[in-house]
């Protein structure tokens, strides 16, 4: 087990606000979080997957875990309260023959293989890598209110970070052992470190299912 993908599918999904629990949404008549495990299992340099699912959830995943047929994960733990935490509960479960461990978020149907190969491959070489789209808006930077424009941002440095990210596990298991804070991602744990993450250009179909309206967007990129 050399390649390892982490996909964090905990949390409450209070922003899409439904009944349905976010990873169990149907999308193409499938599960949410399904279109991502499948991803890697049908990715060669993915030899192993572990899932963050909610407690109470952990059942749920395992059975569709089997009628999917997915037979790379090797385990479904449960989350913790934030992303990081979840990440983290993963990580102790990476086999310690693991080189380079590989996040997604459940909550991200669409990770194109070219992304998934092209971030462990940078792993491999640059010990870190993040996927990210440059920003297509001018960005401004705010009060902490929001009430009023600070500076405007040079667009042609500004990214988007999305996952995949990929990471040298021991590299990555150090950053989570440092981590001053819960980070919404994993990449500034490791920029926190001093280390040089490389940046790969992400794709715009590869969006996070947040809330209502990107659902409909995910169900219309189907
Ligand atoms: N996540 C996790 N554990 C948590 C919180 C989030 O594994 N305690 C995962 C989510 O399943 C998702 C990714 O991290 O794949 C990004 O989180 P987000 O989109 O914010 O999902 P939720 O936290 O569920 O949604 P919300 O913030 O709206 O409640
Ligand atoms: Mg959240």
């Amino acid at each position: 087990m050399r390649t390892i993908a982490i996909v964090p599918a905990a949390g409450s999904g209070k922003r899409l606000g439904l009944k349905v629990k976010k990873p169990f949404v149907p999308l193409g008549g499938k599960p949410l979080v399904s279109h991502a495990i499948r991803a890697f299992e049908s990715t060669k340099e993915i030899d192993g997957i572990i899932i963050a699912a909610e407690p109470v959830l952990t059942g749920r995943f395992r059975v569709l875990v089997k009628r999917c047929g997915f037979r790379k994960v090797i385990a479904v733990v449960a989350g913790g309260r934030t992303r990081f935490e979840s990440v983290g509960k993963c990580l102790a479960k990476v086999p310690a023959s693991a080189e380079v461990v590989l996040i997604h978020d459940g909550a991200r149907p669409f990770p194109e293989k070219r992304l998934i190969s092209g971030a462990v491959k940078a792993a491999r070489r640059y010990g870190a890598c993040v996927t990210a789209v440059p920003e297509t808006d001018t960005v401004k930077l705010v009060d902490t209110k929001g009430l009023f424009v600070r500076k405007t941002l040079d667009r042609r440095v500004i990214y988007r970070a999305q996952t995949p990210q990929a990471f040298s596990f021991t590299l990555l298991k150090k950053a989570y052992a440092k981590a001053a804070k819960a980070a919404t991602d994993d990449s500034s744990l490791v920029e926190a470190l001093g280390k040089k993450v490389k940046v790969l250009e992400g794709s715009c179909r590869n969006i996070k299912v947040t809330t209502r309206e990107d659902l409909r967007i995910a169900r219309a990129l189907l």
